[in-house]
């Protein structure tokens, strides 16, 4: 159905978020759609020096991932919540983009192991995504206490994500159909 870039927010060894990430690509996927799974802990970025339109020569890996996120349809960003913000790896990845972004819509999920599921993480994530031209859409997916909600082999154990995680991923795809729609007639800029 959509192309979906779906982007892993954590590159801690012993990082909860891979088994969101890995849950939702399951989703996804169920859903027909493809994933294109984007994990910093692979992609191993510096710290921004140059943006993607500013290299001369830019590495192989960096080439796949501008491409990924120039076919994809969506972003689904995957959040930890650090301090109240987002991660630096989820925005160093965003950072090295900008045009690639344009008119298509994302759909923030956040996690923490506290009990607000990275609220804060993803209030700021919306500003940033907004500002790169890729807003958000209204509805977030928040997952308080990311560790009791799977086993160690990334198994959702709290049933009730099965099912809330469906108006959310309707939400999405229809967010995701009509900018596509819209962007076939062209686009302000
Ligand atoms: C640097 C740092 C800051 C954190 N700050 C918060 C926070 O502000 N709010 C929160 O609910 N949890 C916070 N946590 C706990 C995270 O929710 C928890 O470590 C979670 O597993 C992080 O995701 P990850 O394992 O995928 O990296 C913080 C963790 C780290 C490492």
């Amino acid at each position: 159905m959509f192309k979906v870039a779906l982007i892993v927010g954590s590159v801690r060894r012993d990082r909860n978020g891979i088994k969101v990430a890995k849950w939702m690509e399951q989703k996804l996927k169920e859903r027909g759609h493809e994933v294109f799974f984007i994990d910093p802990m692979e992609l191993n970025l510096p710290l921004l020096d140059r943006m993607y339109k500013e290299m001369d020569n830019p590495p192989e890996n960096l080439k796949k991932l501008r491409q990924m996120i120039v076919d994809a349809d969506g972003y689904l960003p995957i959040t930890p919540e650090y301090n109240h913000s987002t991660s630096s790896a989820m925005k160093n990845t965003l950072d090295y983009f900008l045009e690639e972004y344009f008119f298509k819509p994302s759909a923030i999920v956040s996690y923490s192991v506290g009990g607000f599921g990275g609220v804060n993480a993803a209030a700021h994530l919306r500003q940033i995504l907004s500002e790169m031209g890729t807003p958000a859409i209204s509805s977030t997916y928040p997952i308080s206490k990311v560790q009791t909600v799977f086993d160690d082999n990334g198994r959702l154990l709290d049933e009730k994500h099965d099912k809330r995680v469906k108006r959310f991923l309707d939400e999405f795809e229809w967010y995701m159909e009509a900018m596509k729609k819209q962007r076939e007639k062209g686009t302000p800029y």
